[in-house]
């Protein structure tokens, strides 16, 4: 369990110690200012449901142990989905209408995630979303749009006026740059699946469970988007055992060259992360 009051003494001897070394501001492709990072949701409790199949919103999905109510109701609202709803304590999903077909409402208390950086808060729980109506969306997403405004995280400020973001260093330093501009309660927050990133430095929240072992497949990290949208689907192969038994490397790696192609393309639209357990 991770909370935000266990380590504020050890949080500043960390801040005193980065404060000596300056972040160096330049310019690389700073593109936007970063979707959300001004535009505060305003938002109405719907109450809380049983959602077994995940199916009450489905649009995007956002997922961070730093999940609130606030955090999801904005990102949702700044993509235009007027409906925000978390479940599993750290996953946000967004839509432009709820589907209570397979859904139940439930007692408040049915909602027993704590939300990890806020324990105030209820943040769903397994199979249950805490749903919200956003009441001041910008825009109106429309169901057919599998657009999730993805911008990469070095093209928006303030990120991408950091070394991390700097292509003529090598990644090495480009990574030992990010790490030591992390704060001690920073660097908690991203040794979990469901990465926080840092919202001070602008880095996004990363979720490093995605799953590919015979194509890529559902996981915390990975959204497929409305049927009929592009990313709605992927190429499901036989099973790992299934494959092996034909005992032919060259069809392994036939398969596998698909499996990462449309990896790679989920990862670029924005609907999965770039790591996968295969
Ligand atoms: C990027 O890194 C290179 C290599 O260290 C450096 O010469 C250059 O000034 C950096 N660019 C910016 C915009 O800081
Ligand atoms: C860097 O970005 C700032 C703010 O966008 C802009 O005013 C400035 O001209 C840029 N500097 C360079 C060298 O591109
Ligand atoms: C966003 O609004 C909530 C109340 O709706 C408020 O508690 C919070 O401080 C606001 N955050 C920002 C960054 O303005
Ligand atoms: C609502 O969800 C059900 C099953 O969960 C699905 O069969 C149905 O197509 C959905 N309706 C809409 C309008 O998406
Ligand atoms: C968004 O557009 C749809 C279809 O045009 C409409 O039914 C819906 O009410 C709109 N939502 C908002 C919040 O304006
Ligand atoms: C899928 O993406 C392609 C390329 O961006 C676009 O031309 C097409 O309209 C999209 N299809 C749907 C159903 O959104």
């Amino acid at each position: 369990m991770i909370g935000r009051n266990h380590n504020s003494s050890l949080r500043l001897a960390a801040t005193s110690l980065l404060a000596s070394s300056a972040v160096a501001q330049s310019n690389f492709t700073c593109k936007s200012s970063g979707t959300g990072t001004t535009y505060n949701a305003t938002s109405k409790y719907l109450g809380c449901y049983l959602d077994p199949s995940v199916s009450i919103l489905g649009a995007v999905k956002l997922s961070t142990i730093a999940m609130t109510p606030q955090l999801c109701t904005s990102f949702c609202g700044a993509r235009g989905y007027s409906y925000a709803g978390i479940n599993f304590g750290t996953q946000c999903f967004c839509d432009v209408a709820p589907n209570f077909s397979n859904a139940k409402l439930v007692d408040d208390t049915k909602c027993s995630s704590k939300c990890y950086t806020d324990p105030s808060q209820r943040c769903g729980a397994t199979y249950v979303e805490s749903l919200y109506q956003v009441l001041n969306p910008q825009g109106n997403a429309s169901t057919g749009s599998a657009s999730n405004n993805y911008i990469p995280a070095c093209e928006t400020s303030p990120l991408c006026s950091h070394q991390v973001c700097n292509t003529s260093l090598s990644t090495a330093d480009r990574v030992a740059s990010l790490v030591g501009e992390l704060q001690l309660e920073e660097k908690i927050l991203n040794l979990v699946d469901s990465a926080a990133g840092s919202g001070r430095l602008g880095l996004p929240p990363y979720e490093w469970w995605n799953e590919a072992t015979h194509g890529v497949g559902s996981a915390p990290g990975v959204q497929f988007a409305h049927m009929g949208s592009n990313y709605s689907y992927a190429t499901s192969f036989p099973s790992p055992i299934l494959t092996a038994a034909a005992f032919d490397d060259p069809l392994v790696r036939a398969i596998d060259e698909v499996v990462g192609r449309e990896g790679r393309a989920f990862g670029n639209g924005g609907f999965a992360g770039f790591d996968y357990w295969v």
